[in-house]
C-alpha cells in the first residue's frame, strides 16, 4: 500500500546526522544525491559496529569472529538478491561499484565472446562507465560500439533503438535504467525483450534506479544488472553485478587471486563456483555489511514512498524553475527519477553552482560523466544539476530556486 509521502522528510531527516550541519554559515541544502547520497545513522553505526566488534577476514577462518563477519557479509548478499528479485543469491557478485561491475562484464564476457565485426549497442545517454569499458574491449577485439539516439526532451529514441537492433544485430546491449543527467527512466523490460528477440544479451545500468525505484531483475529479464551502493544510502567503493546464473557460469573469471579459486598448482588452477569466481581477493567487508543495512533502511521507509515523494519533488522543481527567465530544463521526459538538469542563457553552470555553494547549497555542475550526451545536446559547458533523495524537502527546492534567481541576477 502506498502511503502519503508528503511528510516523508519530516519522518526521516533525523536519521541523517549530516543534515544538521551548516555550510558557509548556512543550513546545508544537499541537492547532489545523484552523485552520492548521504548516510543514515544505521549505516554509519553498522559499519562502525563491524569494525569495532567483529572485524575479521571472511570465508576462510575457523574462528568465531570470522564466522560472524562471514555471516554478516553473506547476509548482505542475500539482502541485495532479495531486494532486486534475483532467483538465486549467488547471482549477486560484490564489486567495487557500478563501474567495476561493467568492467567485469566487458572483460570477462566481452573478451570471451566478442570477435571482429561484432557490435555492442549502448545509448547516447550513458554514463562514461557504460561506454568506456565497452570501447576498450571493442578496440581489443575489433568490434564496434554503436550509440542509440536520444530525443530533444531527453527520452530515448525507441524507433532508433529498434532500427539499431535490426541493422547491427548486436551481441550485447547496454543501457541506463535511469539517466543521471536527464532523470529519464527507460522502459527497460520492453527494451530487454526487444534485445532478446534480436538475439542480444542485455546489461542494465541501475546506478540511478536503485535509490529511487523498485527493481525486479526477473521481471526486467535482463542478463546483467549493475548498481552502486553509495547512491542508495550505502558506502562508497562497493556495488554489485547481478547476472543470470547461466550467463555467469559460462563466463570465464576476470581477476585472478585468492578466494576465486578451487585449487592452485603450477600445473594449473581450477576456479571456485559462483559467486566467488568473480570475487578475487579480500572484499570491502564493512561496505558490504553497511550496504545491506542501507537496503534495510530503504525498505523500512518503503521504496514506493521514496519514488512517490521524488516524483512530487520533480514536478514541484520543474514548475518553480519554469518561472525563472532564460532558464531551460534539460530532460523533460514524462517518467523521471529525482534529477533536474538545467541551463541558463549566457551563464556558465559553474558560476551559478559556485554562488549556490556560498548559500550552503550543494549542486553539481559540468558534464556529469556523460560527455557524449552533452555533445549530442550541444551543451559543451554542461548543466547545473539538482538531484533529490528521500530526505529532500519542497522548502529546500524553493530555497534553491530563490538562490538561483538571485545568482542569475547577480551574474547578468
Ligand atoms: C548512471 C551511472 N552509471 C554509473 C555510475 C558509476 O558509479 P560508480 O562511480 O559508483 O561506479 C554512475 C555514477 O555517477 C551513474 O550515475
Amino acid at each position: 500500500m502506498m502511503m502519503v509521502s508528503l511528510n516523508l522528510p519530516e519522518r526521516i531527516r533525523q536519521d541523517f546526522p549530516i543534515l544538521q550541519r551548516k555550510v558557509h554559515g548556512k543550513d546545508l541544502v544537499y541537492l547532489d544525491n545523484a552523485a552520492s547520497a548521504q548516510k543514515p545513522l544505521a549505516v554509519i553505526e553498522g559499519q562502525r559496529e563491524y569494525l569495532a566488534n567483529y572485524h575479521a577476514n571472511i570465508h576462510r577462518g575457523a574462528h568465531h569472529l570470522a564466522q560472524l563477519a562471514t555471516e554478516a557479509f553473506e547476509g548482505a548478499r542475500g539482502k541485495i538478491a532479495a531486494h532486486i528479485g534475483a532467483a538465486h543469491t549467488e547471482e549477486v557478485i560484490f564489486t567495487g561499484g557500478s563501474t567495476d561491475a561493467i568492467n567485469l562484464v566487458a572483460q570477462a564476457w566481452g573478451r570471451a565472446n566478442l570477435t571482429s565485426g561484432d557490435t555492442v549497442l549502448v545509448t547516447r545517454m550513458e554514463h562514461h562507465a557504460n561506454i568506456v569499458p565497452w570501447q576498450m574491449v571493442c578496440a581489443e577485439k575489433g568490434a564496434k560500439l554503436v550509440p542509440v539516439n536520444v530525443l530533444e526532451d531527453g527520452t530515448l529514441d525507441l524507433d532508433d533503438y529498434a532500427s539499431c537492433l535490426e541493422r547491427h544485430q548486436p551481441k550485447m546491449v547496454g543501457f541506463v535504467h535511469a539517466s543521471n543527467t536527464l532523470g529519464t527512466i527507460n522502459p527497460v523490460a520492453e527494451m530487454c525483450a526487444q534485445a532478446k528477440a534480436a538475439g542480444a544479451l542485455t546489461l542494465v545500468d541501475g546506478s540511478q534506479a536503485l535509490p529511487h525505484l523498485n527493481i525486479d531483475v526477473q521481471a526486467i529479464d535482463c542478463d546483467f544488472y549493475v548498481a552502486t551502493a553509495h547512491k542508495a544510502y550505502g558506502p562508497t567503493g562497493l556495488g554489485f553485478l547481478y547476472g543470470k546464473k547461466s550467463q555467469l557460469e559460462s563466463m570465464p573469471p576476470w581477476r585472478g587471486g585468492g578466494e576465486m579459486i578451487e585449487s592452485v598448482s603450477f600445473e594449473g588452477t581450477t576456479f571456485n563456483g559462483l559467486p566467488h569466481k568473480f570475487e578475487a581477493g579480500t572484499p570491502h567487508i564493512s561496505g558490504g555489511i553497511a550496504f545491506g543495512i542501507a537496503l534495510d533502511w530503504m525498505n523500512g521507509v518503503g521504496t514506493d514512498n521514496i519514488s512517490h515523494h521524488e516524483t512530487h519533488l520533480v514536478k514541484h522543481a520543474h514548475a518553480a524553475l519554469g518561472t525563472l527567465k532564460g532558464l531551460r530544463i534539460i530532460g523533460t521526459a514524462p517518467n523521471k527519477v529525482g534529477v533536474v538538469s538545467l541551463v541558463v542563457d549566457g551563464l556558465h553552470p559553474y558560476d551559478l553552482g559556485t554562488l549556490l555553494d556560498g548559500q550552503g547549497m550543494a549542486v553539481r555542475t559540468g558534464h556529469h560523466c556523460t560527455e557524449p550526451l552533452m555533445q549530442h545536446l550541444g551543451l559543451e559547458s554542461g548543466t547545473l544539476r539538482m538531484s533529490f533523495a528521500a530526505y529532500t524537502t519542497r522548502e529546500e527546492i524553493d530555497r534553491a530556486v530563490i538562490a538561483l534567481d538571485r545568482a542569475i541576477k547577480m551574474l547578468r
